[in-house]
């Protein structure tokens, strides 16, 4: 495992919410070796006091005395200019000695100077590796020439994309749900599958970034990465073998056949949404105002043009200010073939359904229909019923705990692979483009409610009995 860890953008949002959270962790729980060092990176001209107790301030109530004291101990802060490459070289020409993880939580207008920098200080020689964040790009051709940017001094095999879902436990399972039973994958595909809804909906606003969402909304924000990741894991091939290679292989496949949206597709496969004044777990809130064509709901029926899926829509739909934060996948499998009950047991017929709730608690329940006899005379009267699952794990780690481990150890399993980004970027695009021609509508909602009228096609009815208004 690599044993120093250079993070850039030490002093933003990222970094204090989860970035040094994970390392309390991971410090706490002995993850990380003994002679592990963290350099903290960030343009404020702090020295090593004043950036501990900035932190501390933060952080403090959360953690002991103790827990702070440790990670401090292993902490040199170093005030650099990101976007001056000399002067950033010189700053940490002196940690070359060692095979470093420089980890760029920053604005990716800066990954450049950033990458000049790190070589002219001797740190970006393998076995040397670079962490990235979202956004990589904006659209398919700054992603391409941010790429650019990386291979002129790295390597692919050096490069980690961050897409913090693929940390997460709960994601994990939906690889080893469908995978680990003849149960699922002996039914995963278009004769058995009606239809796949993907939903991650946040009680949260955009507060505090409304700058960084007028320029990117929630279809780069949120669905050229996470939902399409997950995407990815549910569609996919099973992989040959569970190594990095073969599952990103597998994702990458699935992400190229998503066919491309048309502006007279647009219309019926797409809502968009922007959140006006509202209530929100109680509490009154504005409405994002910043941009009037920006949306901060998207709701989107994807098509998978291969065999497996071919007919079978993906609705995908993410929105912030919802009522409450559920993330969700829920799979509905086809009516039985041939009907043997009566017909009030038809009005009462419901599909069976696999939904896994991602977040906020992790449950897998699966939707069956069955006969709870009321007298010995009744055992043909179908009802819907469901087996519940409500998974505990041992401990919830931060998503990034885990990314930290994996980029220090080197294993990219969990990262974005280069092609991914650009065949998940190039259907997004065609998103954009089809919504600029078709000039399809941003829609209000109230802050609190499922998204606007129109996006009600897309919503699966597990969803909204969790509170709030229907649409
Ligand atoms: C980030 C997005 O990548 O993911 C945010 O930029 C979003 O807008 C967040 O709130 C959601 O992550 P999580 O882990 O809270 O579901």
């Amino acid at each position: 495992m690599h044993n120093s860890l250079l993070l850039f953008g030490a002093t933003g949002d990222l970094a204090q919410r989860y970035l040094f959270p994970s390392l309390l962790h991971l410090l706490r729980d002995r993850l990380l070796p003994e002679d592990f060092r963290i350099v903290a990176i960030a343009r404020s001209e702090h020295d090593d006091a004043a950036f501990q107790a900035w932190l501390r301030e933060r952080l403090g109530d959360d953690y002991e005395a103790a827990a702070l004291d440790e990670l401090f101990r292993r902490t040199q802060y170093v005030p650099a200019d990101l976007s001056d490459a000399d002067a950033m070289a010189a700053a940490l020409s002196r940690f070359a000695d060692r095979p470093a993880v420089s980890y760029l939580s920053t604005p990716p207008n800066l990954f450049a100077s950033a990458c000049r920098g790190l070589e002219a200080a001797g740190l970006l020689a393998p076995p040397s590796r670079l962490v990235l964040e979202k956004p990589l790009g904006h659209d398919l051709a700054s992603a391409q020439a941010i790429d650019a940017t990386l291979k002129s001094t790295l390597d692919e095999s050096q490069i980690f994309r961050i897409d913090h879902y693929l940390g997460k436990a709960p994601v994990q399972n939906l690889l080893a749900l469908r995978l680990g039973n003849t149960l699922f994958e002996a039914v995963w595909e278009r004769r058995w599958i009606e239809s796949v809804d993907i939903i991650v909906a946040e009680t949260a606003g955009v507060d505090g970034r409304e700058g960084y969402y007028a320029d990117y909304g929630a279809l780069r924000d949120m669905v050229q990465n996470h939902m399409l990741q997950l995407l990815a894991l549910i569609a996919m091939e099973p992989p040959a073998a569970m190594d990095t290679d073969s599952i990103r292989d597998e994702k990458r496949k699935v992400l190229r056949a998503l066919r491309p949206m048309t502006p007279s597709a647009a219309a019926a496969d797409s809502v968009r949404g922007r959140y006006r004044d509202g209530v929100v777990d109680g509490q009154a809130v504005k409405g994002f105002s910043h941009r009037d064509d920006v949306e901060t709901f998207v709701g989107l029926r994807a098509w998978i043009d291969n065999w497996r899926w071919a007919g079978v829509p993906f609705r995908l739909v993410t929105g912030k200010r919802m009522p409450s934060r559920t993330s969700e996948v829920v799979v509905t499998f086809k009516p039985v073939t041939h009907w043997l009950f009566g017909p009030d047991e038809r009005k009462r017929a419901r599909a069976n359904q696999l939904r896994v709730r991602l977040q906020p608690e992790e449950t897998i329940e699966l939707g069956l229909m069955g006969s709870l006899a009321a007298s010995e005379w009744s055992a043909n009267e179908l009802q819907p019923m469901s087996l519940d699952l409500a998974m505990q794990p041992p401990k919830r780690r931060i998503a990034y705990e885990r990314l930290m481990i994996d980029a220090l150890k080197g294993d990219q399993t969990l990262f974005v692979r280069d092609d991914e980004v650009e065949a998940a970027w190039r259907w997004i695009d065609s998103v954009s483009a089809a919504w600029r021609e078709a000039g399809t509508p941003v829609r209000d909602y109230p802050a609190g409610s499922w998204g606007p009228l129109e996006a009600q096609p897309f919503l699966p009815r597990t969803l909204t009995t969790h509170g709030g208004r229907k649409p």
